[in-house]
């Protein structure tokens, strides 16, 4: 929610800061801004829409500086508007600031503002923050943020300049991510990494609590009572072309395309099927830990709550511990029963998702032993949590999450194979047939992709319903829920996931010849019950959509479409059934004009409740 970007240095600020907010558009694209001092004044520009329309206007004014932050947003407080965005600024025009977070005691902080006679220019909760530190600034900017944040309650990844001290940027995070860029005679900062890349690798992630002074040639890390933090400098592997669009068309389409090779960097160097071993160096627990845990609560949101859903099977059929799945939000509101041999597994592509990291938070306080799996390197979650399996996916552009479903349930995947190793719950030879299923995963998603033609047939014939219906059983039901959900992130069209076992019990009412009804019908133990639950569908003139296995030849109606995925075993096969799911709603979006990389109302990275 909101992406934040600053520079200092050397280079046109501007260009750095519009840079770096193209590749944090994702986190929310109503409105941008950006500012910047010149002359000993502070200039900002901001515009409604898309960043192209702050480009055009940047241009028309030919701003330029050596010193600038900037914004794009995602409403929160206040609708999208000019006024709205950020920057924001004091009254006397003096300080201005850019924010991503929630200020929750706005109101009463505006309102001890208003009584003071200051007047405010926006709806936002953010413009509170300039006022409070024009407020305490007497000639040290630092010191002015460090006594408005004693103030403050709420979250907050902020950028701060101001025109009387023009040679520093101060920046400062709490429950909002905020990292620092580190260059030579220069440096940056950001709300995500893809910003900075193509300007360093080494980069410091703030923590809860942390302000920071950037000049160009210093950064300096304190508390809120100004003492001095050490903290490491990290050198980011990530490739910068990972974050473009090398020739296709959209991020989520590249994405859908890389996942052979995410799926692999996810598993490499840390299975070994010919062993039947799998290696995981990071997790530090035992076996007698791992002997130890009662059962495992797996908590994420959107695509992560539906790569948690698949990962149960997982515990339960591999490592044989109890596993439940929970909503974020649900779960940490519900009370759940929880203690030292709990384990919390959450699952976020980012780490930072705000529901997922209080889930975490809470199992912490609780004494569970937690687990983040996570792509973001250095992201909240992963500093947080007792233990980090990272997903090897590279930067997630597409707000509609792809690539990080299947690296999740890959990473997953050979976390319960290893516990079952160690439980010795599965024998050598179920050990070594299971690692090599997904160790020739990503040739049959490879294959499949070459062959995908059939998707973008079946995506002509359907994008004009406005109604799908998605059945799965088993493995293949969260499936379901992600193929549903992919359709109506960027189609805007009503879908729904059912578990086809259920649809007698409601959902079959809605079936008529204008309802689609894509069924994921690989070969499986349950196989015949899914296609008795397809025949229910047919007899009340659903038209089916089938995703079926390789080897089946399945003998079909007319109006109705089949697509074909290679055969597996059926636990990895949500890896491999999601993929023409994901194919589907990209090209129905695509037939009906949508914006598919940035859909409406909707934000790569949920930061706030
Ligand atoms: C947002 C995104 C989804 C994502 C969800 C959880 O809603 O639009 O694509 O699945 O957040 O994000 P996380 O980073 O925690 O996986």
């Amino acid at each position: 929610m909101c992406g934040v970007v600053g520079y200092i240095g050397g280079k046109n600020a501007v260009d750095v800061v519009v840079n770096g907010l193209k590749k944090l558009e994702y986190r929310g694209y109503d409105s941008s801004g950006v500012a910047v001092v010149k002359d000993g004044q502070l200039q900002i520009i901001r515009s409604v829409g898309k960043l192209k329309n702050l480009e055009e206007n940047i241009e028309k004014k030919h701003l330029k500086s050596n010193i600038s932050i900037g914004h794009t947003r995602w409403a929160t407080h206040g609708k999208p508007s000019e006024e709205n965005a950020h920057p924001h600024a004091d009254p006397t025009k003096s300080i201005v600031i850019v924010h991503n977070g929630i200020v929750e005691n706005y109101a009463e902080l505006k309102s001890d503002l208003e009584k003071e006679g200051k007047e405010f220019k926006s709806e936002t909760d953010t413009e509170v923050i300039a006022h409070l530190i024009k407020k305490h600034y007497k000639n040290n900017l630092l010191f002015a943020v460090q006594e408005s944040l004693k103030e403050i309650k709420g979250s907050y990844a902020l950028g701060v300049i101001c025109k009387d001290e023009p040679d520093k940027i101060i920046c400062a995070r709490q429950d909002a991510p905020l990292i620092i860029g580190i260059g030579k005679g220069e440096n940056f900062l950001a709300s995500d990494i893809p910003a900075l890349l193509s300007y360093t690798r080494d980069m410091i992630f703030l923590e809860n609590g942390d302000i920071a002074e950037l000049t160009t040639s210093r950064i300096i890390i304190t508390d809120i009572e100004n003492n001095v933090k050490k903290r490491e400098v990290k050198n980011i592997k990530w490739d910068y072309v990972q974050t473009e669009k090398k020739g296709y068309k959209h991020f989520m389409l590249k994405e859908i395309y890389e996942q052979p090779r995410t799926i692999e960097d996810t598993f490499m160097g840390r299975i070994y099927p010919d062993e039947g071993r799998v290696y995981i160096k990071k997790i530090k627990l035992s076996e007698k830990d791992i002997k130890n845990i009662s059962n495992v609560y797996i908590v994420g949101c959107g695509t992560s709550y539906h790569s948690g859903l698949v990962s149960k099977f997982f515990f339960e059929n591999f490592a044989k511990i109890h596993a439940e799945v929970d909503i974020a939000s649900e779960f940490r509101y519900r009370e759940p029963i929880l203690n030292d041999r709990t384990l919390v597994m959450v699952i976020s592509q980012s780490g930072e998702t705000a529901d997922t990291l209080a889930a975490l938070r809470l199992a912490k306080s609780k004494g569970c032993i937690t687990l983040a799996i996570c792509n973001v390197v250095g992201s909240s979650m992963s500093r947080e949590a007792d233990h980090v399996l990272y997903t090897h996916c590279g930067p997630e552009i597409g707000v509609a999450s792809t690539k990080a479903f299947t690296g999740q349930i890959a990473a997953i995947y050979i976390l319960a194979l290893d516990w079952a190793w160690r439980k010795k719950s599965l024998s050598k030879e179920e050990l070594k047939r299971y690692l090599k299923e997904l160790w020739e995963i990503p040739v049959k998603i490879r294959n499949f992709l070459k062959e995908s033609g059939s998707v973008r047939e079946v995506a002509k014939k359907f994008a004009h319903k406005r109604n799908f219906l998605y059945l799965g059983r088993n493995v293949n039901y969260p499936v379901a829920l992600e193929g549903a959900l992919k359709l109506k992130e960027i189609s805007y069209i009503h879908a729904e996931g059912y578990a086809a076992g259920e649809i007698k019990h409601g959902p079959i009412a809605l079936i008529d010849n204008d309802m689609p009804v894509v069924a994921i019908a690989v070969k499986s133990k349950i196989y015949e019950k899914i296609i008795s639950n397809i025949e229910e569908a047919k007899a009340r003139g659903g038209t089916i959509i089938l995703i079926a296995s390789e080897s089946d030849k399945i003998a079909l109606d007319n109006e109705d479409s089949v697509i074909y995925v290679p055969d597996c075993d059926e636990f990895i096969s949500p890896i491999l059934s999601v993929i023409p799911l994901q194919l589907l709603s990209y090209y129905v979006a695509v037939m009906l004009g949508c914006d598919v990389d940035q859909p409406r109302n909707l934000a790569k990275s949920v930061t706030v409740e």
